[in-house]
């Protein structure tokens, strides 16, 4: 299903030249804020852009294009944005790949959402995001994206969702026709859910230098599904002389890390992740009562949900970002008791330290300022 609108471009020569002299007036706030509420793409205090077409690429994953305001950046193939909806009276933050190549020449671009169970905002966006809603998103982010100059022959290999930012890469090499040498090894269930499936056959067939390797999960045995060195050795003979670039799920990527360690060529793997690394929560990991401080609400937890999620769950709505630890927005202060960060495993129980929220869970009783 597809729906569309054209968008009117913002003319920004004019307005920056305006605001200049109108902030002075409208002060404390300034003439963005106001503008803000005629067009939401003219304001420059923060990003907004629009939505202007939805198309279902499979039964639980959409592409949204978006035309985004002023002070926008072109991206590089295979960065993020961070995209923030409110739902339900709640403001939530996710970083989504972009998937479309920066060579449109219309000035907009696609984030491509696969809804995860559980997950409130790709829910959202997969069931409930319309043409002609404006949504906040963040500048292009991220450091996985092909080197400008040399001439590499990259090998791909994603699963699922995590197509996207190789997408994004294929499609502005075709784009700027210099597509070298290509092995693509994509992991989905079926062949019917497989995102840009359609797209990827279609150009493994029409282009010479692209060969793409489909591994249908769900219809092979456990064994010959999943990613292994026999299969690497079968599909790319010279895997060890190309540079690897791969997204997908945990498992997946631990055992590439692993594959490519082997072969003394870690240099040469190229990781994106869409969550944190989790160590293994150990069998005596306890958990306990959460205060969160400044809103005087309690939580009974376990020693494995995150803490964000908890007070999300607890009807808070503290900041945050990526949800993976990298980003820092969600940093708090520990008041008192212990949680454990979920990717090392260690404790932090100094009163004053620095809680990520996102991935740490209680250690017993804490109290957090939030
Ligand atoms: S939300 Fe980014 S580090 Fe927690």
């Amino acid at each position: 299903m597809t729906t569309s609108m054209s968008e009117p471009k913002p003319s920004k020569g004019w307005l920056a030249k305006l605001s200049t002299i109108t902030d002075m007036f409208a002060y404390p706030l300034r003439t963005s804020h106001y503008v803000e509420l005629v067009n939401p793409l003219w304001t420059t205090h923060r990003m907004h852009a629009r939505v202007v077409e939805v198309w279902d690429e499979t039964r639980d994953c959409r592409t949204i294009t978006l035309q985004p305001g002023a002070n926008w950046r072109l991206h590089r193939p295979g960065q993020h944005i961070r995209v923030g909806i409110p739902v339900d009276g709640r403001h939530y933050t996710r970083t989504y790949t972009i998937s479309s190549p920066p060579e449109r020449d219309d000035g907009r671009f696609t984030i491509t959402v696969k809804k995860i169970d559980g997950g409130r905002l790709s829910h959202h966006i997969v069931r409930h995001l319309k043409v002609g809603d404006h949504i906040p998103v963040g500048l292009p982010q991220g450091d996985f994206y092909l080197p400008d100059a040399s001439p590499i022959q990259p090998l791909f290999i994603t699963a699922g969702s995590g197509i996207t930012p190789a997408m994004s890469m294929l499609r502005s090499l075709i784009a700027q026709q210099r597509l070298p040498d290509t092995v693509h090894i994509h992991y989905a269930p079926h062949e019917f859910d497989t995102i840009f499936g359609k797209e990827l056959r279609k150009l493994d067939a029409g282009h010479r230098h692209y060969h793409l390797h489909e591994v249908h999960t769900r219809k092979q045995d456990g064994r010959a599904a999943h990613f292994s060195r026999d299969a690497l050795e079968k599909f790319c003979p010279d895997w060890r002389e190309r540079d690897c670039y791969a997204c997908g799920p945990p498992g997946l990527l631990a055992a590439l890390e692993q594959t490519w360690e082997d072969a003394g060529l870690s240099n040469r793997l190229h990781i994106e992740r869409f969550r944190a690394e989790l160590a293994p929560i150990p069998d005596d990991a306890v958990g306990g009562k959460v205060r969160f401080a400044r809103s005087g609400v309690d939580v009974d937890a376990d020693g494995q949900t995150n803490l964000l999620r908890l007070a999300e769950d607890a009807g808070l709505n503290p900041p945050h970002g990526c949800r993976m630890g990298i980003c820092h927005t969600c940093n708090t202060t520990l008041k008192s008791g212990c949680v454990r960060d979920l990717r090392s495993g260690a404790f932090i129980n100094e009163p004053g330290a620095i809680v990520q929220v996102c991935v740490c869970a209680t250690a017993g009783d804490c109290e957090l300022d939030i």
